[in-house]
């Protein structure tokens, strides 16, 4: 509230967020995790008669967004006339023209290849190590030995002699939507590789990276997540905003959604009749219409503490989400006490601030978040430390500033609309400037979609 007092008093702070808004929405950057990338490394690791071999890795060095189901593909365009004689970890979805070639057909011809990962479980003499995981990619900060892909492939110029190696261009990367922008392969010093005995260092021939990053804007994804508050001091559940993902009705933007009431029988029908891998959410009628709703409720007041209870709830009758994580920012996290059935790691891209957390299931109990019904939803309780100065239920301190649900932002109620303490003042000026803050945002986002 103190912020659109503010406002009032000067008008140029509007401007000025007006234009950083402008400026992050162009430059797909993610404050929360402003190094956030995926890096494509090549490395040549053998020279062959007419080309190389190269070990191809993915590292996803996004603190908390992960790729999940259906996984990654990776698209580039070669130099020269290139074409994949072999691959080992990974496949082309499309063969090419190969008519050109008698004898030995190469794996690929086309001049745009698109690389997809294979599932586990495919014969041992076609893997590799990191290989085989469906294309699926955890995020660096919750689980790094699974944030890593890797296929091999063996290229070649057929009828040419040359070894020159022209670094492939214009790298895509899809998962399976659009959202990456990938940079130009890049030479860099060759990766060195320990043998398993750690006796002896080996390095590749040649070695060169491709850094990808995401952006929400160029994902133009609708808000697929959103965010309820309540306490204990107002009996008021503020839910999620009105068509805070789609609005009912209207299916041509959103799908069609499920009603709740209706019975289990047409409910399984209604779920089952749209096609097994439509990713597209088939979601629980709502008001906000969202796949997933997180609620923080503020449940308890002790003298020197606070408890707060998470609850998350899948509304999606059409996806299971293994390994999901929460972002969430609230200055309180640099002293959270207790949590219980999550796991917590603070997340600090600027050192000094200690206000972010990643919250993620415990392995084998709550980190599958199962599809929406009954049992489709996680909680946790968070006990945080007051810190006297500045601990305050007013002005709505004691709510979450940013949530994100496996990356993507939930929508948050507007700041007038938060529970009241009993006896707070009048919020008449100041619902009229967030209506004016939210229609200039709303012109903003149209604008880039
Ligand atoms: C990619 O992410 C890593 C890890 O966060 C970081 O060290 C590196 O600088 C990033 N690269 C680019 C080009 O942003
Ligand atoms: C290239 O990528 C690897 C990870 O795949 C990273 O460790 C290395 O630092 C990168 N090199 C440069 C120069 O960015
Ligand atoms: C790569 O993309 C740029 C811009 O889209 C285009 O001008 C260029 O021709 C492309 N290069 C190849 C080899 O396709
Ligand atoms: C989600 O998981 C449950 C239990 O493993 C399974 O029965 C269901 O078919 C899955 N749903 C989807 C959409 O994959
Ligand atoms: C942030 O605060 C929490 C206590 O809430 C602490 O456990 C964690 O180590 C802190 N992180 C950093 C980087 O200071
Ligand atoms: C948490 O707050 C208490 C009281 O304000 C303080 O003594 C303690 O050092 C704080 N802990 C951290 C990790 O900041
Ligand atoms: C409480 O917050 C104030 C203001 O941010 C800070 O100066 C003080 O160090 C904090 N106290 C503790 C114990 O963390
Ligand atoms: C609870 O908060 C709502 C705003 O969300 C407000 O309209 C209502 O008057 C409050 N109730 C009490 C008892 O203060």
């Amino acid at each position: 509230m103190m912020f659109f007092h503010f406002l009032k008093h000067c008008p140029c702070i509007l401007l000025f967020l007006l234009f950083t808004f402008f400026y992050t929405s162009t430059e797909a950057y993610d404050p929360l995790d402003p190094d956030g990338n995926i890096t494509v490394k090549w490395d040549i690791i053998n020279w062959t008669p007419d080309g190389y071999v190269a070990v191809v890795t993915m590292n996803n060095f996004q603190l908390y967004r992960h790729i999940p189901a259906p996984g990654w593909s990776l698209g580039w365009t070669w130099a020269k006339k290139e074409v994949i004689w072999a691959m080992v970890g990974g496949q082309t979805t499309e063969q090419g023209d190969c008519s050109k070639f008698k004898g030995v057909i190469p794996h690929c011809c086309k001049g745009n290849p698109t690389v997809v990962d294979l599932f586990p479980g495919v014969p041992y003499n076609q893997q590799i190590a990191n290989c085989c995981k469906g294309g699926v990619l955890t995020s660096w900060a919750q689980d790094p030995a699974n944030a890593v892909s890797a296929f091999q492939l063996s290229v070649g110029r057929a009828g040419s002699s040359k070894k020159t190696v022209r670094l492939p261009q214009n790298f895509t990367l899809n998962t399976p939507g659009p959202g990456y922008t990938c940079g130009p392969a890049k030479l860099v010093k060759p990766t060195r590789f320990i043998t398993p005995d750690k006796k002896r260092v080996t390095q590749a021939l040649m070695t060169w990276n491709v850094t990808c990053t995401y952006s929400q804007f160029l994902a133009q994804k609708t808000p697929t997540c959103c965010v309820a508050l309540s306490s204990f001091y107002n009996d008021t559940i503020v839910p999620c905003p009105t068509c805070s993902c789609g609005c009912q009705g209207n299916s041509a933007q959103t799908g069609s959604c499920v009603d709740p009431s209706a019975s289990a029988s047409h409910l399984a029908s209604v779920v089952s009749s749209h096609e097994k891998n439509n990713i597209t959410p088939l979601v629980r009628c709502t008001s906000h219409m969202c796949p997933i709703r997180v609620h923080w409720h503020i449940k308890l007041n002790y003298k020197l503490y606070w408890r707060v209870k998470v609850t998350i709830t899948n509304f999606n009758y059409r996806m299971n989400h293994s390994n999901w994580n929460l972002v969430v920012q609230h200055p309180n996290f640099d002293n959270l006490t207790q949590i219980f059935s999550f796991n917590y790691k603070s997340i600090n891209p600027y050192g000094s601030i200690n206000d972010t957390a990643l919250l993620y299931g415990v392995k084998f109990y709550n980190d599958f978040l199962m599809q929406a019904g009954p049992i489709g939803n996680v909680q946790s309780e968070l006990l945080f430390q007051k810190n006297l100065t500045t601990f305050t239920f007013e002005k709505g301190w004691a709510f979450p500033r940013r949530i994100y649900f496996n990356g993507d932002n939930c929508v948050m109620p507007p700041p007038d609309a938060y529970p009241w303490l009993p006896n707070t003042g009048s919020k008449q000026e100041v619902s009229l400037l967030a209506l004016i803050m939210a229609s200039l945002v709303a012109i903003v986002l149209h604008a880039h979609s």
